[in-house]
C-alpha cells in the first residue's frame, strides 16, 4: 500500500528539511511507499516545484510520486497523513488576536477540506504556530474525523528537554526515559523530569532544584526564541526531525521502555479540561495515542501544568470569541 502524505507549507524552511526525510522512509518505515502531496499558497508553488525537482533527483525507491497544489480540497484528497506546517507568522505590530484570526483563516478551511476529502484513517499533525490552537481550529471544522486524529507538535520540546538533561548529567540521550512536556507549545510549557530516570536513577535526584527551575525549564521553554535569535530564523531541521519522530511513533508505536510527549485532545486526565489539545505523557500502540495514567503530580508540577493549561484555555476562548470555533 502507498501512503499519501500531505505537507502544507511545503516550500518553507521546515518543508525543505522534512520532505526528504519522509521520502527516504524515515517517517513511515523502510517498507512503506509514499506519495507526497505538497500544498502551498500560489506564491509558494514555484519554489515547491523546485523542491519536487530535487526530490526527483534523489531517486528515492519508496517515493511513488509528487503532486503540488494550491488549493486545500485537492491537497488533502485521499491524505492518510497530513502535516500542517504552513501558517501565518506573527509580524510587526500584530496583536495575539490578529495572529489567531489570521491562522483561523488557514486552519478552518484546511479542517473543512480534510473533512471532505481525506482518507478514513487520516492522522493530522499541526506544526504551524500557535500549533495547539491551530489544531483545535482544524479539528472543530472536521466533525466527521475522529477528534483524536488531530494533534499538535511538542516533540521538539521533548527532544530539547532530553538533550538538556543529557548534557547536564553526562548520560547519553538513550539512557533517559519518561520525560514529559505538559501544556502548550509556548513559553508556558512545562518540561517535567519528576518521573524521568537517567540510567535507571530518578532524574530529580541527579540535578539541583536551582538548575531545574533556573536553567532546565526556561532553557527548554524558551529554546525556540533562542534559535530565532541565533539563526535569524525559527528552528527548521530540528522541527522537521521532531515531526518525523511524532508521526513515526504514532503510526508504528512507541518503544516499550519509555513514553514520549505529544499534544492530543484531553479526555480530562490530570485536570486538563476535556477537548483542549494539550501536551501529555503519551504512548502509542495500534496507531493511537494513549495518555500515560496514574502519575503522581507534585505541587510544583501542578502549578506549572495549570499555568500552561490556563493559557490554552484563554487561546480557545479567544478563537471562540472570534467565531473561529463554536463556543
Ligand atoms: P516558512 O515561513 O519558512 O514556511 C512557511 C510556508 O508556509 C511558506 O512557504 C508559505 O508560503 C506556506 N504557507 C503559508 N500559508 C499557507 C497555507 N494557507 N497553505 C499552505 N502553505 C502555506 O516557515 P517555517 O520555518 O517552515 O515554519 C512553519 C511554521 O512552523 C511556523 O508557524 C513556525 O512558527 C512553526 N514551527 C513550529 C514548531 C513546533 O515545535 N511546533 C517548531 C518550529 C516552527
Ligand atoms: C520553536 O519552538 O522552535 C518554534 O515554535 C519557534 C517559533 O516561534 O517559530
Amino acid at each position: 500500500m502507498t501512503v499519501n502524505v500531505t505537507v502544507t507549507g511545503a516550500a518553507g524552511q521546515i518543508g525543505y528539511a522534512l520532505l526528504f526525510r519522509i521520502a527516504s522512509g524515515q517517517m513511515l518505515g523502510a517498507d512503506t511507499k509514499v506519495r507526497l502531496k505538497l500544498l502551498e499558497i500560489p506564491q509558494g508553488v514555484k519554489a515547491a516545484e523546485g523542491t519536487a525537482m530535487e526530490l526527483d533527483d534523489c531517486a528515492f525507491p519508496l517515493l511513488e510520486g509528487i503532486d503540488i497544489y494550491d488549493n486545500p480540497a485537492e491537497g488533502f484528497e485521499g491524505a492518510n497523513v497530513a502535516l500542517l506546517v504552513g501558517a501565518r507568522p506573527r509580524t510587526k505590530g500584530m496583536e495575539r488576536g490578529d495572529l489567531l484570526e489570521a491562522n483561523g483563516g488557514i486552519f478552518g478551511p484546511q479542517g473543512e477540506a480534510l473533512n471532505a476529502g481525506a482518507a478514513d484513517d487520516v492522522r493530522v499533525l499541526v506544526v504551524g504556530n500557535p500549533a495547539n490552537t491551530n489544531a483545535l481550529i482544524a479539528q472543530q471544522h472536521a466533525p466527521d474525523i475522529p477528534a483524536e486524529r488531530f494533534t499538535a507538535m511538542t516533540r521538539l520540546d521533548h527532544n530539547r528537554a532530553l538533550a538538556q538533561l543529557s548534557t547536564k548529567t553526562g548520560a547519553p540521550v538513550s539512557a533517559i526515559k519518561n520525560l514529559t512536556i505538559w501544556g502548550n507549545h509556548s513559553a508556558t510549557q512545562y518540561p517535567d523530569l519528576f518521573h524521568a530516570s537517567v540510567a535507571g536513577k530518578p532524574a530529580a535526584d541527579l540535578v539541583e532544584q536551582s538548575w531545574l527551575e533556573g536553567d532546565f525549564i526556561p532553557t527548554v521553554a524558551k529554546r525556540g526564541a533562542a534559535i530565532i535569535e541565533a539563526r535569524g530564523a525559527s528552528s527548521a531541521a530540528s522541527a522537521a526531525n521532531a515531526a518525523v519522530d511524532h508521526v513515526h511513533d504514532w503510526v508504528l508505536g512507541t518503544s516499550a521502555d519509555s513514553w514520549t510527549s505529544a499534544a492530543i485532545p484531553s479526555d480530562g486526565s490530570y485536570g486538563v479540561p476535556e477537548g483542549l489539545i494539550s501536551s501529555f505523557p503519551v504512548r502509542s500502540s495500534g496507531g493511537a495515542w494513549e495518555i500515560v495514567q496514574g502519575l503522581e503530580i507534585n505541587e510544583f508540577s501542578r502549578a506549572k501544568i495549570d499555568a500552561s493549561v490556563a493559557e490554552l484555555t484563554e487561546e480557545r476562548d479567544a478563537v471562540a470569541k472570534l467565531g473561529l470555533i463554536g463556543s
